[in-house]
C-alpha cells in the first residue's frame, strides 16, 4: 500500500503535512504521539477509518473477570508448524517488523485452538517499551508488560496475501507474546534480539536466518481468545487474537538494546523508536474465551464458564400456529 498523493485536504492538521508540499506514501505517515498519532489514524486516511469508528478493535485489557471458560476449547490445541524460516527485520520508522522470505517455499501454518482456518505466518511486529512499567499493547488486568511480540499470518485458504487477507472476514490470526525481564531468555528470540544493533535507524534491516516461530512459543496450552483488529493501521477488524497465557523472558541487556532503536533515518534519528503502542480500546460487548478452567485452578470457584448446566430443545409449538 504505497498509495502517493499530493492532494490537499481540508482537516486543518492535515493541511499540514499536505500543503506544504511533501510528498510521501501514506504508510509513512503514522506514528505514536501527537499529530499522527492513534488519535488521529482514521482521520490520516479515509481507508483507516475503523481506526476511529470500529467498536472491534485491538488491544484490549484483558481483564479476568471478563474470561468465559469455552470446553470447546480444551481438545484444540494451537498448532503451529516446527520448521525453521528465513526473513528480514526492518526497521520501519513505526515497528521492528520481521517479514518472512516471500519466496520461502516451506510455509510455516498456524491452525487448531480457537481457528476454523489454516493461517500462513507472514510476520512479527515488536512492541515495547522506553521504561519497564509499559511496553505491551494487550494488557493483562490493568498490567502493561515490557513488550510483546506479535505473530500475524493470514487466511491461505480463503485468501491469496496478506495485503488481500487483511481487511477481510476471518482474514488474518495475531499470536500475542507477553515479553517480561528475566535471566532465562527466550534462546530463538535471541537469534533476533542479537540483531538489534543492525537496525538502529529507520530504514535498516537485516537477514534472519533459520528461525522457528513454534520455539518462540512459551510452553503452555492455555490462551485467551477474542476478536479484534490489527493494532496498526487501518485496524481492520479482521483478526482473531490469541493472546498467550505465559510470558517469554527477554534480558535486562537486549532490552537496553532494544531500546536504543531510533524512529528516524540515521541523519535525523529523532525520538526512540520504543513506546510504539496503541492504547487499549474498550471491549463493548465482545467475549474473551479461555480454554483455562479456573474450576480446576484453587480459589477460582466463581468465574464464569460456558459449560452447558442448561439444554434447549426448539421450540416447534410456537403459539401462532394456534
Ligand atoms: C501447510 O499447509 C499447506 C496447505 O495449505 C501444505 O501444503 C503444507 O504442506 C503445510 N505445511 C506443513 C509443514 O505441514
Ligand atoms: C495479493 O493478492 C491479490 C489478489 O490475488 C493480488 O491482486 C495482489 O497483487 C497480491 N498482492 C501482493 C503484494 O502479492
Amino acid at each position: 500500500m504505497s498509495r502517493r498523493t499530493t492532494r490537499c485536504v481540508t482537516h486543518v492538521l492535515l493541511a499540514l503535512l499536505y500543503c506544504s508540499g511533501i510528498e510521501a506514501s501514506w504508510e509513512e505517515w503514522w506514528n505514536y504521539d501527537g499529530i499522527s498519532g492513534p488519535a488521529f489514524w482514521g482521520l490520516i486516511n479515509p481507508e483507516w477509518n475503523m481506526c476511529n469508528k470500529g467498536r472491534r478493535q485491538s488491544p484490549i485489557d484483558i481483564s479476568p473477570d471478563k474470561l468465559l471458560f469455552d470446553p470447546d476449547l480444551v481438545e484444540r490445541h494451537l498448532h503451529i508448524d516446527k520448521h525453521k524460516v528465513s526473513g528480514t527485520l526492518y526497521n520501519t520508522g513505526q515497528s521492528l517488523v520481521f517479514r518472512v522470505d516471500k519466496n520461502s517455499k516451506h510455509h510455516v501454518n498456524i491452525s487448531g485452538g480457537p481457528l476454523d482456518y489454516k493461517y500462513q505466518f507472514e510476520e512479527i511486529y515488536i512492541h515495547y517499551g522506553i521504561e519497564n512499567n509499559k511496553g505491551s499493547e494487550h494488557q493483562i488486568h490493568g498490567y502493561s508488560f515490557p513488550g510483546e511480540i506479535q505473530i500475524y499470518g493470514f487466511n491461505k485458504e480463503l485468501y491469496n496475501n496478506m495485503s488481500e487477507a487483511q481487511y477481510k472476514s476471518q482474514g488474518i490470526v495475531g499470536l500475542s507474546l507477553m515479553v517480561q525481564i528475566g535471566d532465562t531468555p527466550n534462546p530463538e528470540l535471541r537469534i533476533i534480539t542479537s540483531t538489534f544493533n543492525k537496525v538502529l535507524y529507520k530504514g535498516f534491516s537485516t537477514p534472519i536466518m533459520h528461525i522457528s516461530i513454534s520455539s518462540l512459543m512459551p510452553n503452555t496450552h492455555h490462551y485467551m481468545t477474542y476478536e479484534g483488529s490489527t493494532t496498526h493501521p487501518g485496524c481492520w477488524e479482521s483478526t482473531v487474537w490469541i493472546v498467550i497465557n505465559k510470558p517469554i523472558y527477554i534480558t535486562k541487556q537486549e532490552l537496553y538494546q532494544l531500546r536504543r532503536l531510533m524512529q528516524g533515518p540515521e541523519e535525523r534519528p529523532k525520538a526512540p523508536l520504543g513506546n510504539n503502542l496503541r492504547p487499549v480500546q474498550s471491549l463493548h460487548h465482545r467475549t474473551i474465551r479461555t480454554n483455562i478452567d479456573f474450576k480446576h485452578t484453587k480459589g477460582h470457584n466463581s468465574c464464569p464458564t460456558m459449560l452447558r448446566k442448561n439444554h434447549y430443545r426448539a421450540n416447534k409449538w410456537s403459539s401462532d400456529i394456534g
